[in-house]
């Protein structure tokens, strides 16, 4: 079993975040949002991986490497454009050869792992097997019609869903997936369907079964749900207070404080995660809040957000929540008459002042 990470795209719906960075690299409680699918595939067993990259960036080769540091084989496959899902596996058929794989979009994130999965599609007769998770708005998604027990169709964002499901985007494939990736047309969006592939081999006569995610599942292309999955890595993270806390403080709940880092003068409230060599003082950290490297929060109040590094957070009123802060992010105060609101915003920014 080989495993298939696609971490190409453009990444439009995370603007601004994406303008100078690859969207699979946006840290989620301190930890690009590739390293979860690494992750996912490494605890399978998995010793040989393919990641799918936009062919005109080495980011992700550069913050990923060879695959040592988890002790495997990390192969990178270059896409020249976004043409769609089933077109990554059509370019990936020389690095897959003749194994079984699991397909695994770079930008989803599943508590509980794949083994699960993996070992359900050994024990059966499949050649493809999808996971379901029941959403409130499948249009969003590939959407299963299931008849009796079985899929009979796999739709792409259909206006009408036929079911509560979103195919996940965890697929587990035999190599007959290459044949209908070949078949298949680009859709009226352009791009070469994973679900039409899926809808290919159905009606081919191939066995494709699935099971449910009944855990938490995500596919973090919007902010919110770089926000919730945020909130749920940080709720089941294990503290480590490495850095400086100062008696001035007070820390509740779990949270990892990494080397170099100080808390004084400061509340942080559990679930959270600061990076290194960070400044809290004079502020309030409340739960599910991520916080890079080098940065500083004085006299403000920071709640359910990620700030990643470099950033600097400086006599701000009012609480920020519910936000998200790209690297080398300044708030400041605005000193000096006017009163005013002073904005410096880079292209596809949002600000919500009171
Ligand atoms: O998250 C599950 C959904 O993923 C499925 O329910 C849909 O059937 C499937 O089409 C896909 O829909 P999305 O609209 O979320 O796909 P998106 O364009 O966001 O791409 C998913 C991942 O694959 C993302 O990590 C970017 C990467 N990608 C995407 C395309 C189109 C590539 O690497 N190359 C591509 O050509």
């Amino acid at each position: 079993m080989k495993a298939l990470i696609a971490s190409g795209g453009r990444g439009t719906r995370l603007r601004p975040l994406t303008h100078t960075q690859n969207k699979h690299l946006i840290p989620i409680a301190n930890k690009p949002i590739l390293h979860y699918a690494i992750e996912a595939a490494v605890d399978a067993g998995i010793k040989q991986i393919g990641i799918v990259c936009n062919a005109d960036s080495h980011e992700v080769q550069d913050v990923i490497g060879t695959g040592k540091q988890w002790g495997v084989k990390i192969a990178y496959i270059p896409q020249k454009a976004p043409l769609g899902l089933a077109h990554v596996v059509k370019i990936a058929q020389k690095f897959i050869g003749k194994d079984d794989f699991i397909f695994y979009l770079g930008d989803n994130m599943v508590v509980g792992g794949v083994k699960r999965f993996i070992e359900e599609f050994e024990k059966s007769d499949c050649n493809a097997f999808l996971t379901l998770a029941k959403v409130k708005d499948p249009e969003r998604f590939g959407v299963p019609e299931i008849k009796k027990g079985k899929i009979v169709r796999v739709e792409e964002k259909p206006k009408k869903p036929k079911s509560q499901f979103a195919v996940a985007g965890i697929y587990i494939y035999d190599s007959s997936i290459f044949e209908a990736v070949k078949k298949i047309k680009p859709s009226a969006r352009g791009e070469l369907e994973i679900s039409d592939a899926h809808t290919y081999l159905i009606n081919k006569g191939y066995n494709v079964g699935y099971s449910e995610i009944t855990g938490w599942w995500k596919d973090t292309g919007k902010p919110s749900d770089l926000l919730e999955a945020n909130r749920l890595v940080l709720d089941n993270m294990h503290p480590s207070l490495n850095g400086v806390i100062d008696k001035a403080s007070t820390v509740v709940g779990k949270v990892i404080l990494q080397e170099g880092s100080k808390i004084m003068n400061s509340v942080v409230r559990g679930p959270a995660t600061i990076g290194r060599n960070t400044v809290i003082e004079n502020s309030y950290i409340g739960p599910f809040t991520s916080i890079g490297d080098n940065t500083v929060i004085r006299d403000a109040e920071v709640e359910y957000s990620i700030v990643l590094r470099d950033c600097k957070i400086l006599n701000v009123k009012l609480r920020i929540e519910g936000s998200i802060l790209g690297n080398d992010v300044e708030i400041v105060e605005a000193n000096g008459k006017p009163h005013v609101h002073r904005f410096m915003i880079g292209d596809q920014s949002r600000v919500e002042v009171a």
